[in-house]
């Protein structure tokens, strides 16, 4: 997968050599290219942004070097072999991220992200590319960050995961919070590790048991019950099909 990411604070993208996305670089699973906009600047200031048409506060990002700079991102992807563009515009008016939208996302060959500052970009940007390419403006939550660049390392961490070969054990991410299958929509439970005694802290008995049913049955009802308490909508979108009598019982 390629990735292309423009913006004015390069270096605020340097944890894309760390952890598991620098691995995936390392590895080639994932061509990471970071681009500053202000080389798409023309005049004495390096001018980005302006007041917005209409009044009111604040500060927009304009088109033209965002213009330049995506038209000679995207001709560079394609010199490469790149193909299959995608627009990821982050924002706190775009649609949820979740992790169905991560795994859409992890299906396309290359994702450009335009993180903005200020109260955002002149719309006439998302027009223009929209015309040549699917755009998906993506909130990653209902808070107003200073700019969309840690929005950037979210998603990308939360896509390169589901990459193919990026995980060690492929299917340690079958039942992560959120993947769908029999826990769909219900949050992971508690785990534990050795030593089997910390500071007057046991373990669950049924982990020790050695019988899969009985652990797997654990597992569901803790969580429920941390779903119900951290997140009764999700609850609620739960398939009522999906739970037996004892789920009812709880
Ligand atoms: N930029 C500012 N706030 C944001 C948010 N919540 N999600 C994505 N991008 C943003």
């Amino acid at each position: 997968m390629r990735l292309d990411v423009v913006t004015i604070f390069p270096e605020y993208l340097d944890p894309l050599n760390v952890s598991l996305v620098g691995k995936a670089r390392a590895r080639g699973q994932l061509d990471v290219h970071v681009h500053d906009l202000r080389e798409w600047t023309y005049d004495r200031h390096n001018t980005v942004d302006d007041t917005p048409y209409g009044g009111g506060p604040g500060m927009v990002m304009k088109t033209d070097p965002w213009g330049a700079a995506l038209d000679d991102v995207l001709a560079d992807g394609y010199e490469n072999g790149a193909h299959g563009p995608v627009l990821v515009v982050p924002t706190p008016s775009g649609r949820p991220f979740t992790q169905e939208l991560a795994v859409e996302l992890s299906e396309r060959p290359w994702l450009v992200f335009t993180p903005a500052r200020y109260e955002g970009i002149d719309r006439r940007v998302t027009d223009e590319y929209a015309t040549r390419m699917p755009v998906y403006e993506v909130s990653i939550g209902d808070y107003v960050l200073a700019g969309g660049e840690a929005a950037v390392l979210v998603v990308t961490e939360a896509v390169a995961r589901l990459l193919p070969g990026v995980l060690g054990n492929a299917e340690s991410h079958q039942d992560d919070s959120f993947a769908p299958g029999a826990m769909a929509n219900l949050l992971e439970g508690p785990v534990y590790t050795k030593p089997p005694q910390w500071r007057g802290h046991g373990i669950p008995d049924v982990l020790l048991s050695g019988h899969h049913g009985k652990i797997a049955r654990w597992r569901r009802d803790e969580a429920l019950r941390r779903t119900t308490r951290n997140r009764p909508d999700l609850i609620e979108r739960c398939d009522p099909k999906a739970f037996d009598k004892k789920d009812r019982e709880m």
